[in-house]
């Protein structure tokens, strides 16, 4: 589904506090007649509101994510959630290893789990990878590597039709931080993109989803999606306001003249 289509995915984090207003933000975003002719749009909004927006919305233009899941299908795991929970409120999206995760204690081994278990449950696993730095000779690229090849170690290479890469360098992620330059984003993307063939072969490997993550807004999204050549974006603080991210999807709906398909 997401291959020719662009991707706008909307991460909701820990907000909003209550499930009212939850409610009321995702009500305002599905009155807008949005031009979204080749979009996907996903909202993933704190689990404990996915089955009340899920019931809010009956059309075919609205997809939702979690924003993550654990590698198990059921069991005595106090506190988790599992993919086939997830797949039964008809949830299609999973964000899996979200550095605020990373930052709270999970690794590329306990990732590498639930992309296996949420590709093998045949959900579109958004698998987040990025670096916390740079640095002028190059260590963020071997960092990116690696943590591309150990978030995926195990999982079979012929399950990875649903897999998609959120690249988000930690430095843009977050208030007081700026998207990246889009110059250097379609560098990264070739990187990660010529990682993915070496480890997965030509075929894989290209048709994996590459998009961005950090500080998108509707004012750079045009030139991320379509000057960088990504995918997508996943979109965290600027998602949560519903007229903004109706706007994102608008501005990457409004293709650039010279592109006829999408990526
Ligand atoms: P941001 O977050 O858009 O608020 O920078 C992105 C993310 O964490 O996914």
């Amino acid at each position: 589904m997401a291959n020719n289509k662009k991707l706008v995915i909307g991460n909701w984090k820990m907000y909003p506090e209550t499930l009212t207003e939850a409610k009321r933000d995702f009500i305002i975003f599905k009155k807008k007649r949005l031009k979204d002719n080749g979009v996907t749009t996903v909202i993933c909004p704190p689990f404990v509101y996915l089955n009340d927006l899920n019931k809010l919305y009956s059309g075919n233009k609205i997809f939702f994510g979690a924003q993550n899941v654990f590698w198990k299908n059921e069991g005595p795991f106090t506190g988790e959630i599992s993919p086939t929970m997830i797949k039964s409120l008809g949830v299609r999206f999973v964000i899996i290893g979200h550095s605020e995760r990373r930052t709270l204690g999970e690794n590329d081994e306990m990732i590498a789990q639930k992309v296996k278990a949420s590709l093998n449950n045949d959900l579109h696993t958004v698998l987040c990878i990025g670096e916390p730095t740079r640095d002028s000779h190059g260590n963020f690229l071997r960092f990116i590597r690696d943590q591309l090849k150990n978030s995926l170690r195990g999982v079979n290479k012929n399950s990875l039709k649903k897999l998609i890469i959120a690249y988000e360098p930690i430095w843009t992620i977050g208030k007081g931080n700026r998207a990246m330059d889009s110059h250097e984003l379609h560098q990264m993307l070739l990187y990660i993109k010529k990682q993915l063939i070496t480890d997965y072969g030509k075929k894989i490997g290209e048709n994996i989803s590459i998009i961005y993550g950090g500080s998108v807004d509707s004012d750079n999204v045009h030139e991320i999606v379509y000057d960088a050549g990504v995918d997508g974006v996943l979109v965290g603080r600027n998602s949560l306001n519903p007229h903004e991210f109706a706007k994102m999807i608008e501005e990457v709906a409004r293709k650039p003249k010279a592109l006829k398909k999408s990526y």
